[in-house]
């Protein structure tokens, strides 16, 4: 609620896991876009804060201009197109001290002098719904890349504007929320808000589910909600401290490639103290370290369970490698090393009645033992 808390505030460890991702993540897609598009793209949020934590430490808007400015590769090719910035937010002091913050990033252009080198920003006072899609259309942005970061304190935002967003050209999304927040949709004192979230009723079912498994089974929901929307590829997780307080962040794109370089970003993220991601789909719910290469326990687990769905609990290895792609916060090249593992241990067995990982490949079929 806007007046309610301090403005700038402090940011806490799932604030900085979550920039160091936005900034891997901005720093693979500008260049593409900029580069793919002529520079005629665009990058808004919805809920776009004062841009500078307490500490001093930046805000997701100012992020996302270094990853253009501080980019002479880039920076050159976007003067001829119009790289487009637009910032909403709900609360008057955030908006007041955004182009404050965005001034210093762009240093040293003065931020009014940016147009002039192709960058347009536009930040304004207003609820993200109807506002950012006023000014999106203002600005032209539709029908060519947009790539929209909504990251909500809470309750989500309506179907109908992410259905858009997917509609669009080559565009993408970030969602960011409390999982808490679905434990207020699954106490079901907001239907109306929850039917807009969701798109239809059918999450109101989550009253039939055990109490322990009500948010889990939302925040699976919710990635098919974004499906539906439009956005074929989604990556899904959850950030988690060591106290258990988590924040779900969702992804979703149009492009294979997306997926990927949101994986490899997620992957590439420095050791944040304290902070490890959570894949909402684990039956075990561990969380696991930010690390090049992630501990795969739970990609194990994720991988007889998949198997246990499928005709014939079978396989082969190259769809197994899909799996984990794009129904898991794993990368694909890790699932191959967990079959062998699998395998090995008996776990898996062979189709060609090989006993051991020996001369495995992406062709080979595995399958659950059979059961006596
Ligand atoms: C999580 S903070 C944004 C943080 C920022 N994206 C960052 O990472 O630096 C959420 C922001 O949403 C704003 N807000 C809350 N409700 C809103 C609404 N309905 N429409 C637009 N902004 C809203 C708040 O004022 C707050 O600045």
């Amino acid at each position: 609620m806007p007046g309610q808390n301090p403005v700038p505030w402090k940011a806490d460890p799932h604030t900085k896991a979550k920039h160091a991702l936005y900034e891997r993540y901005l720093s693979k897609w500008m260049p593409i876009m900029v580069k793919g598009w002529g520079a005629n793209i665009t990058y808004a949020e919805g809920f776009a804060g004062p841009g500078v934590y307490l500490d001093g430490s930046p805000g997701s808007p100012v992020i996302a201009l270094r990853t253009l400015v501080e980019n002479p590769n880039i920076r050159t090719k976007v003067k001829n197109g119009g790289v487009r910035f637009v910032f909403v937010d709900l609360d008057q002091r955030c908006i007041d001290m955004l182009p404050g913050e965005l001034a210093k990033a762009a240093q040293p252009v003065p931020l009014d002098k940016l147009s002039q080198h192709g960058v347009q920003i536009a930040i304004e006072n207003g609820e993200c719904e109807p506002q950012l899609e006023r000014i999106l259309t203002r600005v032209k942005a539709w029908d060519r890349p947009i790539l929209a970061v909504l990251d909500t304190w809470g309750g989500a935002v309506s179907f109908e504007l992410v259905k858009r967003i997917a509609g669009n050209p080559s565009s993408e999304v970030i969602i960011t929320m409390q999982p808490q927040y679905f434990s207020r949709f699954a106490a079901v004192d907001d239907i109306t808000h929850g039917d807009r979230v969701f798109g239809a009723s059918g999450w109101r079912a989550v009253v039939q589910q055990p109490s322990e498994a009500k948010e889990r089974w939302l925040l699976q929901r919710y990635r098919q909600t974004i499906q539906a929307a439009g956005f074929p590829f989604v990556l899904d997780f959850e950030l988690v401290d060591t106290r258990g307080q988590s924040l779900f962040l969702v992804f979703g794109t149009t492009h294979p490639k997306g997926l990927t370089k949101m994986k490899e970003a997620m992957w590439e993220v420095d050791d944040i103290a304290g902070v490890g991601y959570r894949d909402p789909r684990d039956p075990s719910q561990e969380t696991l370290a930010i690390e090049l290469e992630p501990h795969t326990a739970p990609l194990k687990r994720l991988i007889l369970d998949h198997l246990n769905i499928l005709p014939g609990h079978r396989s082969p290895i190259h769809e197994l490698r899909k799996f984990a792609l794009y129904n898991t916060v794993f990368k694909e090249s890790q699932a191959m090393s967990v079959v062998r593992d699998l395998v090995s241990s008996g776990l898996l067995m062979r189709a060609d009645g090989e006993a051991t990982d020996t001369g495995l490949s992406f062709q080979h079929v595995v399958s659950l033992p059979i059961r006596q």
